[in-house]
């Protein structure tokens, strides 16, 4: 009976009919007057005993839920129902996608590095051979920070892109270089296809005799790992500043298989940029040109995970959206 109480609100009323000051269990010692003293003993003695069997009982039904105190009964208590289970949460994608991407470069030997995401003028543009005059520079794409500035590094910016990262490394001295720098990155820009804040990986691999074949090696390793064999992937010949020559690397669109889609339109998707590392910034690095060479790329991290056949994301905004509908789905 006591444990069928469990419904909300009947223990305590199980407790005011059984052991409270009218309860049944008063009730029954409270007329003995035609009882013999014998009889009168042995009803109080089994009463008794059936009072801190019940007493017992409900004590034993009370501990069981941590947060009732003694005094106070027991309501709306329904010990059938489940409990709250705790929400189990997980990575967001974009870091389930840098630790993707990080692994499959470590395999290559790629040391994961962080670089200054405030930065001066002169890692992110000045010593990256990029003019004063490049559109780049220009308040429509940088953010500047209200910050004075430095005579010799210039101002300060929200690093626009990874590409700060090879010269910090370079700078380090140590030679030969495998760096992969992830790191967040910010533009004025927000359309389905960009965000003013995103985040970009940057490889830059310095060492004697690397060629343009290396450098096709590696992207072609990341993008049959990231995406599988049946993304196909093309250099196109483009104009960076910080390398010569310069490619905007594309793959087919994940989202509709290349055909063609709302995001992608022709069926390539641009990843991001590469190419070999141009002598000026060699130079601004502090290495010699003409006894090492390297290669250097820089994508963004949502772009390669939008491009994975499957997800179907169509609208990088989603990411940064924070809603979980959508990001409890992967
Ligand atoms: N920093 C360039 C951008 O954000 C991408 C890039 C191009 C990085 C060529 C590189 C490179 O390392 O070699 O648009």
């Amino acid at each position: 009976m006591l444990e069928k109480s469990g419904e909300p609100g009947s223990l305590a009323e199980w407790y005011s009919k059984y052991l409270g000051k009218k309860g049944i269990l008063r009730t029954l010692t409270s007329d003995v007057s035609d009882l013999a003293v014998e009889e009168k003993k042995e009803l109080g003695r089994k009463v008794n005993e059936l009072k801190s069997y019940l007493e017992e009982a409900y004590a034993g039904i009370l501990n069981s839920v941590t947060s009732i105190k003694k005094d106070k009964p027991l309501e709306n208590f329904y010990k059938t129902l489940p409990g709250k289970k705790p929400e189990i949460g997980h990575l967001h994608l974009i870091t389930q996608a840098i630790r993707e991407i990080n692994e499959v470069f470590s395999k290559l030997g790629f040391i994961r590095v962080r670089y200054p995401e405030v930065e001066w003028d002169y890692y992110s543009f000045e010593a990256l051979n990029m003019p004063k005059t490049h559109p780049a520079r220009d308040e429509w794409e940088t953010f500047f920070i209200d910050l004075p500035e430095d005579p010799k590094l210039g101002k300060v910016v929200i690093t626009p892109h990874t590409s700060n990262g090879q010269i910090r490394e370079m700078l380090k001295g140590d030679l030969p270089i495998r760096m992969l720098n992830i790191s967040r990155c910010g533009r004025r820009q927000s359309d389905i296809n960009h965000v003013p804040t995103f985040y970009q990986f940057e490889g830059l691999v310095i060492d004697k005799n690397i060629s343009i074949t290396h450098l096709k090696g590696v992207l072609e390793y990341l993008i049959y790992n990231f995406f599988g064999k049946d993304t196909k992937f093309r250099l196109r010949p483009y104009d960076f500043r910080f390398t010569e020559p310069s490619f905007e690397v594309d793959v087919t669109c994940g989202i509709c298989g290349g055909k063609g889609c709302r995001f992608c339109k022709e069926g390539w998707v641009e990843l991001g940029g590469a190419g070999m590392v141009h002598p000026n910034v060699l130079r601004a690095g502090g290495i010699d040109p003409d006894v090492y060479s390297g290669f250097a790329f820089g994508w963004g991290v949502e772009r390669v995970l939008m491009m994975r056949t499957g997800l179907k994301i169509d609208d990088i905004r989603y990411l940064f959206e924070n809603n979980l509908k959508f990001l409890e789905q992967f």
